[in-house]
């Protein structure tokens, strides 16, 4: 089990920026399950945050790390994608983008600092730890989530033992979690994965993707879920560090009454759910299979298009239910969320 909250909400890990401390104690404070993002942070950052949370919470709240990738992807296909992006660096006015060096998040230091320093809860996503670090977090009082999005990966998943998977769905917003960055992502939506998951494990599952409304939250809960993970609907909360460019989009598709979105390795290499723009109409085609490559040398691009407020040009991950998006508070999210999923799970 994941520690008990009278609130069956978390909210999402989302790296990048939005997940700040003030929006996991608002979260947390409020009865759900607030979550870090380590992902792409430097270890004395995350550690930073983690201190941080603690002094505006007391309530547990969760950390999430990326687990490195373990496929080499091909350095043409790299080199290639390269020379496509030249034409739009230079007229955002950065450097001719070139294929670093691999980088492992510095998962190792990360690992290291939450085995010194335990949280409540640990989740991973991009793959799954070793036995030996899943055990090790548990014997120091911290529960286990790892993050699947096929009953497969479920499968292999449970057999390391954790205490919850969480289950994500095509609808999600962001990276999807394959376990193997060239896995091509399943169309599979969340209520039904939940169902295909549950047929290979007893473990509490917690369901992710596309969650826009109380409603959809309570359904989830009442199909079995211990809690619903939401991304998304919590970008546009104002204790949230989202970007003001994509949060901006957020609102202007919400007003539309929503926009297309995407799953393209455009941005990062690994596939990601995004609102489409000229970016992903220009590159998703073309880029190849290469996280975290890609994610590197979009990031200057990215920089720029963010710098100039240009939304055509920004990674702007949104899930398929980001017409819901508002401008609240997290705890308001938190509660209106969970209210009628307290009665699907027979109150609390
Ligand atoms: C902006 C953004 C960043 C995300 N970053 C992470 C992350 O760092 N780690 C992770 O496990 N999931 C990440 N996700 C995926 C979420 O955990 C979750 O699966 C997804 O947000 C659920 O779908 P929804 O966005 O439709 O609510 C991210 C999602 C978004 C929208």
């Amino acid at each position: 089990m994941i520690p008990h909250r009278p609130l069956p909400i978390i909210s999402a890990p989302m790296a990048g920026g939005p997940s700040t401390p003030q929006l996991v104690a608002a979260v947390s404070e409020a009865g759900g399950l607030g979550f870090l993002a380590a992902g792409y942070l430097s270890p004395e950052t995350m550690q930073a945050q983690i201190t941080q949370t603690r002094q505006l919470t007391a309530a547990p709240f969760g950390v999430n790390l990326f687990v490195p990738e373990t496929e080499w992807p091909e350095p043409q296909a790299l080199e290639d994608y390269a020379r496509v992006l030249a034409p739009l660096a230079e007229r955002l006015g950065t450097a001719p983008p070139t294929v670093g060096e691999f980088d492992d998040d510095a998962y190792p230091a990360k690992l290291e600092a939450l085995f010194s320093d335990p949280v409540p809860v640990v989740s991973f996503t991009f793959g799954l730890p070793s036995r030996e670090t899943v055990q090790e977090l548990q014997q120091l009082g911290t529960a286990v989530v790892l993050t699947v999005t096929s009953a497969e990966d479920a499968s292999a998943a449970a057999a390391l033992g954790p205490n919850a998977l969480a289950v994500q769905g095509a609808e999600a917003g962001g990276h999807r979690a394959t376990l193997r960055m060239s896995a091509e992502p399943n169309t599979l939506g969340v209520l039904e994965l939940l169902a295909q998951v549950r047929e290979v494990t007893e473990l509490p599952l917690i369901a992710a993707g596309g969650i826009g409304a109380p409603a959809r939250a309570a359904e989830l809960i009442g199909a079995g879920a211990q809690a619903v993970q939401v991304g998304t609907a919590f970008l546009t909360t104002r204790e949230a560090g989202t970007k003001p460019p994509h949060r901006r989009a957020l609102h202007t598709a919400a007003a539309q009454d929503g926009a297309p979105t995407v799953v393209t390795r455009a941005f990062s290499g690994r596939p990601a759910r995004a609102l489409v723009n000229s970016f992903t109409e220009e590159f998703d085609a073309l880029a190849p299979v290469g996280y975290p490559y890609l994610h590197h040398m979009t990031s200057p691009l990215r920089a720029a298009a963010a710098r100039t407020e240009d939304t055509e040009h920004l990674n702007l991950w949104a899930g398929t239910s980001h017409a819901s998006c508002r401008e609240e508070s997290a705890a308001e999210l938190t509660r209106r969320f969970a209210g009628p999923a307290l009665s699907a799970d027979g109150g609390d």
